[in-house]
């Protein structure tokens, strides 16, 4: 991971992981005589005023934040910087808050395939209910071919790179061009890459979407969801976000914000466990292809070299036609190490069993079956020896 991003103001510019780790806090010299590390934890539903008339004007509610939603928010565009940070109750609150808001009857949006399944549930039920179209092209397609399936009504382009479970690796920065060159908003769902890895929002998205359930906060306990926005949508996602009551506690942030402060290591440490297991599962020969896009054959790989300082230790592998869903279930419930469940970027490995047919609205190349791994950081080594196991009573059966 680089680290080259630096300060445009008259600060010294600091290294970002600097800056992360400071952004925030509890305690400012300028400002305070004494104080904690750590900003404490606001709970409030309601916010005294002083007068009516500050009421009126200001109309404070913890709905619209407090002083610990506001350090999180101050963190989050420290690693991406936006115009403003909008905080929900989960990932999927937030993409479904983000469409909502920019979307109205008659509209069509233009989606990855390779997505985040609920994003696709969000537009193909309760969007197409309320009168806004959805299509999707494969994140395999070219540039000009995802162009060319912009339409005259199509309001939102959704990204998702690298794809949910198949990794592949987008071109944000020609396609959020493209669509701006055609009134058309760009939104990413940039949770793989936590905002630390990508910097979507300077690549051109108009929303960037983080799943701070994951890296962010990086322990399993926590759901959140972030939507970093450029000014010129901020007003029309914060309005929606606020009228449709969408907060969250300040436990919860506090706990993101304890999370956000080892993420980078966290990130590292993750991504060699992750490189380590997929160059040892490309040797196995039930495998027929390991999906990561830091590995060369991946599809988008050179996209990534450009784009990303790093890779999220969130990846898959196809099983060869010869293994199905009988013997990937056999592989996956003889695990040990990794745990069965959904979600992934915690400190603990993760796996998920998943047929391909269902996900895919367009072309898949590959065999159905693919597991995806969120390694954790455990060694390496006892990962790949619970990998081994698995795959011996896969046979054995
Ligand atoms: C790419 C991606 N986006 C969004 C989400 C949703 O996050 P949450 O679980 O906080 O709703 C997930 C969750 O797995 C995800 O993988």
């Amino acid at each position: 991971m680089n680290d080259s991003r630096k300060l445009s103001d008259s600060r010294p510019a600091r290294q970002r992981t600097t800056r992360l780790l400071h952004a925030g806090r509890g305690f400012d010299p300028a400002r305070d005589e004494t104080g904690p590390v750590n900003p404490p934890v606001m709970r409030a539903s309601t916010i005294l005023t002083r007068d009516v008339e500050t009421l009126e004007t200001k109309a404070p509610y913890g709905t619209k934040g407090t002083d610990t939603t506001r350090a999180l928010c101050e963190a989050l565009l420290e690693i991406e910087p936006a115009a403003e940070c909008l905080l929900y109750p989960s990932g999927l609150a937030a993409i479904a808050g983000v469409v909502l808001g920019l979307t109205s009857t008659g509209d069509h949006v233009l989606l990855s395939d390779g997505l985040y399944y609920p994003t696709r549930r969000l537009m193909n039920t309760l969007m197409a209910r309320f009168g806004v179209s959805a299509s999707y092209f494969s994140p395999r397609a070219g540039v000009d071919e995802i162009i060319g399936m912009m339409e005259g009504n199509t309001r939102v382009l959704f990204l998702e790179s690298p794809a949910s479970d198949s990794l592949e690796v987008l071109d944000v920065p020609a396609l959020a061009q493209a669509a701006r060159e055609r009134g058309i908003t760009p939104v990413i769902d940039n949770t793989w890459s936590a905002g630390w890895l990508f910097d979507a929002i300077s690549a051109g998205c108009s929303v960037s979407i983080q799943a701070l359930t994951k890296y962010q906060s990086g322990h399993a306990d926590v759901l959140m969801g972030a939507a970093l926005c450029s000014a010129e949508v901020a007003e029309r996602v914060r309005t929606a976000a606020l009228t449709m009551g969408q907060c969250v506690g300040a436990d919860d942030a506090w706990l993101v914000l304890r999370g956000l402060r080892s993420m980078d290591v966290r990130m590292r440490q993750a991504e060699k466990n992750a490189l380590k297991v997929a160059e040892w599962l490309m040797t196995r020969d039930e495998v027929e292809v390991v999906l990561h896009p830091a590995l060369p054959h991946c599809h988008g790989h050179e996209i990534f070299r450009r784009d990303f300082s790093g890779a999220a230790a969130l990846f898959s592998f196809v099983l060869k036609p010869d293994y199905g869903e009988a013997e990937g279930r056999r592989f996956v419930d003889s695990l040990q190490l990794f745990g069965i469940g959904a979600s992934w970027g915690g400190y603990e490995s993760l796996v998920m069993l998943k047929d391909m047919r269902r996900l895919r609205s367009t072309e898949w190349p590959h065999a159905p079956w693919l597991v995806r791994l969120s390694v954790g950081l455990e060694d390496a080594d006892d990962l790949i020896a619970d990998l081994e196991s698995a795959f011996a009573q896969m046979h054995a059966a």
